[in-house]
């Protein structure tokens, strides 16, 4: 080949091989390191159905006997096991006085089983069924809840567990879930039942009592060397909790379902309502006989002066016995969690910015005084957000109260990029996240899910008062 063809050759060669990299080095791989994360989709062939039967109930509380709503009649609802890949056929059952629907949380599920009222299905009626079908492609904690007046719905009981098995089954000495909830009562046990009106112009409904999966300060019996799974879902209507876990040896392993790229510090994340941690925790060997107390710390600013801020017991462990020989495999990780720092490098493709309006009709109703806005809108009245699936965006969102805002976009993990303008780098994917009073939270996003799904703030009056607009993702 004569030189002069070889040296067209080459210079078209770099060129391309130019054009190539300038493609890559966009934010396209920040959309490849997300789908390595995923992993491919798989199918078990397995079909796992469920009953899951919505209604009142009375249960026993101090003495007196009380009305709550339960799946199943269980407080808090069932621990659905499924393994990834398998086909999840779950029927819902209402017996309610109202409707209801059931959300997957964090569970990627086809658009149509998103259990949204008349964005993703029409709710289902007092007396009628409904069947949830969809095939879970990622392992890890998930939980469910109703998606209609879910600050009613869930206050009242209605939450429960799914557990997508990973690879760590069966290596733990226990695998527990602790639904850590807050419930408003009178004094005679009953739930207050004002849900229309007090706490809904506030920062939310905070309880006076904490439960961990309906109990008050429960007790629990560990043994010495033991090695626990401990699934912690908060499905509080507004509460934020941070655990200490004294002289236990503790590292979130995952969040919101996913493992995390690196074990986290349990006592320095903030749990917010939507969010799952699971911890890898181990009891000492040389603490057998003794006990530890767990507790919430974290404080909140609306509820200063109240009798449930500040340090506070919330579980008791008695440590008895010992087992034989202690459980010594490495804390699990996710080998692929994308560092996306760089991110922050790109501009913002959308602005959220959160905030309250007065609602005049709230003169002549006898309503709340406020509606909770996104980008001055309340849901219904919102702009769809409209995304390409597979494709990387920066979003921000702008907190313009003094109120804590959690997020939660459905059908998506998203990564935290900063804090308040500080840049962040979370070695995990999280579906929920707290936007501090008066502060910002800049995410990047991979839509990997067709449809349109709903984008919240997850405290549950604001989302009720309007804080609610929506994703919409299209090829
Ligand atoms: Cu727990 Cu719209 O979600
Ligand atoms: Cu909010």
């Amino acid at each position: 080949m004569p030189l002069f063809v070889l040296l067209i050759a080459s210079l078209l060669f770099g060129i391309s091989s130019l054009a190539n990299s300038a493609e890559k080095t966009g934010t396209q791989t920040y959309v490849e390191g997300f789908q390595t994360f995923l992993g491919s989709s798989v199918d078990t062939g397995q079909v796992r159905a469920f009953n899951l039967t919505a209604s009142p109930i009375e249960i026993m509380q101090d003495g007196e006997t009380v009305t709550r709503w339960a799946y199943n009649g269980q407080l808090p609802g069932p621990i659905l096991r499924v393994q990834k890949g398998d086909r999840v056929q779950v029927t819902l059952t209402n017996q309610l006085p109202q409707n209801t629907t059931i959300h997957w949380h964090g569970v990627r599920v086809p658009n149509a089983m998103d259990g949204v009222p008349f964005l993703t299905q029409i709710p289902v009626k007092p007396g009628k069924s409904f069947t949830y079908d969809f095939v879970p492609q990622d392992a890890g904690t998930y939980w469910f809840h109703p998606h209609v007046r879910g600050h009613e719905q869930l206050e009242r009981g209605l939450y429960g567990t799914l557990i997508v098995e990973d690879e760590f089954e069966g290596k733990y000495d226990q695998d527990l879930v602790w639904m850590l909830d807050d419930v408003l009562t009178e004094d005679d046990g009953s739930l207050d039942e004002d849900f229309d009106f007090k706490f809904l112009d506030t920062g939310g409904r905070l309880g006076n009592i904490i439960t961990i999966n309906g109990e008050n300060t429960p007790k629990f019996t560990f043994k010495a060397g033991e090695r626990i799974r401990l699934r912690i879902v908060n499905p509080s209507n507004a509460r934020n909790y941070r655990l200490s876990f004294a002289n236990l040896p503790s590292a979130i392993i995952a969040v919101d379902g996913n493992l995390v790229g690196e074990p986290q510090q349990v006592e320095i994340f903030d749990i917010v309502p939507g969010n799952r941690v699971d911890i890898d925790l181990t009891i000492p060997e040389n603490l057998e006989g003794q006990s530890v107390h767990i507790a919430n710390t974290f404080f909140h600013r609306e509820a200063s002066g109240s009798a449930l801020e500040g340090p506070q017991t919330i579980a008791k462990i008695s440590i008895v016995g010992k087992v034989a020989k202690p459980k010594t495999f490495p804390l699990p990780v996710h080998t692929a969690v994308p560092d996306w720092t760089n991110a922050l490098n790109e501009k913002p493709d959308f602005i959220f910015d959160f905030d309250t309006a007065f609602d005049i009709s709230s003169l002549w109703t006898n309503k709340a005084f406020v509606s909770f806005t996104i980008n001055n809108k309340v849901f219904g009245d919102h702009d769809i957000t409209q995304l390409k699936n597979n494709k990387f965006y920066r979003m921000r969102f702008n907190n313009g109260t003094g109120l804590y805002h959690p997020v939660h976009i459905h059908g998506v993990f998203f990564k935290v990029l900063a804090r308040d303008g500080v840049p962040v780098n979370e070695p995990y994917f999280r579906d929920t996240a707290l936007l501090d009073y008066d502060g910002s939270l800049d995410i990047g996003v991979v839509p990997a899910d067709l449809g349109e799904w709903l984008s919240h703030c997850h405290l549950l009056e604001h989302a009720a008062l309007g804080m609610k607009s929506t994703i919409n993702v299209t090829d």
